[in-house]
């Protein structure tokens, strides 16, 4: 792909599926679980079929756009935006610091470390309102965690996000931010704007189908760690923006909300600290 192709829902989605792909991700399923969850999923399916009467023209359609799904490269961005968030709440069962949400599609590793006080990498010419966002990462005692990375990463004020569009230069507006010696951070960035489904593929043409919306809220994505606790996967919102109240992916939750204000230079700031759980045992 060259720089100044446009973004499409073929070229996005084939970036996360190789993206994930490489991954080889395993779990810890016995073979008896596997079965478990299967005999109910299965049946919740036929429960369905039975409850709305699908006839084989809806069948033969259902088999036709689930290979379209696989062919866009769509299965990451479609199981994360209506899946993922029923297996983050599971997943924070028990925890008791900062509150988690979804990953998303578009998380890359290994972006640039950058100290405690710093500007997101972007482009020269980036649009957007400046953004200051500030805050602690903290243990559950309230002590703040030395050694904690947050690693953040956002989409532009276009709603596009680097890697998975062509004319954005890779580790734009992400980085992974080392904290000071109290877990202090202070981050210049831009607000990002909110995020459509595309339209140009299967997700997209299923949202339309059902007659639903395909926006997400503008968004921050977080991953935060420290040694000897547990990483925290979250996103924070911004209060009275768009489709806070109605995110196609179910994601957002009151406690993730932001609220900047303009500072006394005039640009907008924010302080959020993150509370992290001890690592499982
Ligand atoms: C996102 O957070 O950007 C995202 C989440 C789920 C699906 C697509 C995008
Ligand atoms: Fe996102």
């Amino acid at each position: 792909m060259t720089s100044t192709e446009s973004p499409t829902a073929i070229g996005s989605g084939t970036a996360a599926t190789e993206k994930f792909s490489k991954e080889r991700v395993s779990a810890d399923t016995s073979p008896e679980r596997l079965s478990a969850i299967a005999t109910d999923a299965l049946g919740a399916l036929g429960q369905v079929i039975d409850k709305h009467g699908i006839t084989y023209s809806e069948y033969r359609v259902l088999k036709q756009w689930l290979i379209d799904v696989g062919t866009y490269g769509e299965w990451p961005l479609w199981l994360d935006v209506f899946v993922e968030h029923n297996v983050e709440e599971v997943a924070y069962r028990g925890q008791s610091g900062t509150k988690g949400s979804i990953e998303g599609p578009y998380y890359v590793a290994d972006t640039k470390r950058l100290p405690a006080r710093c500007t997101l990498p972007m482009r020269a010419d980036e649009t957007g309102t400046t953004l200051v966002f500030e805050g602690q990462v903290r243990d559950l005692g309230g002590v703040g965690l030395a050694g904690a990375t947050v690693e953040l990463w956002h989409a532009d004020s276009e709603g596009y996000y680097s890697h998975f569009a062509p004319h954005i230069p890779d580790g734009n507006l992400r980085g992974t931010i080392e904290v000071d010696a109290e877990g202090r951070f202070e981050i210049a960035t831009i607000q990002p704007a909110p995020y459509q489904i595309p339209t140009d593929g299967p997700t997209g043409w299923f949202i339309e189908k059902a007659g639903w919306h395909p926006w997400r809220p503008a968004h921050l994505h977080l991953m935060v760690k420290a040694p000897g606790k547990r990483t925290i996967t979250t996103q924070l919102y911004f209060r009275g923006g768009d489709w806070v109240g109605n995110d196609v992916a179910s994601a957002v939750k009151p406690e993730l909300i932001l609220d900047p204000k303009p500072g006394a230079d005039g640009v907008d700031r924010v302080t959020y600290d993150f509370v992290l759980d001890p690592a499982a045992q």
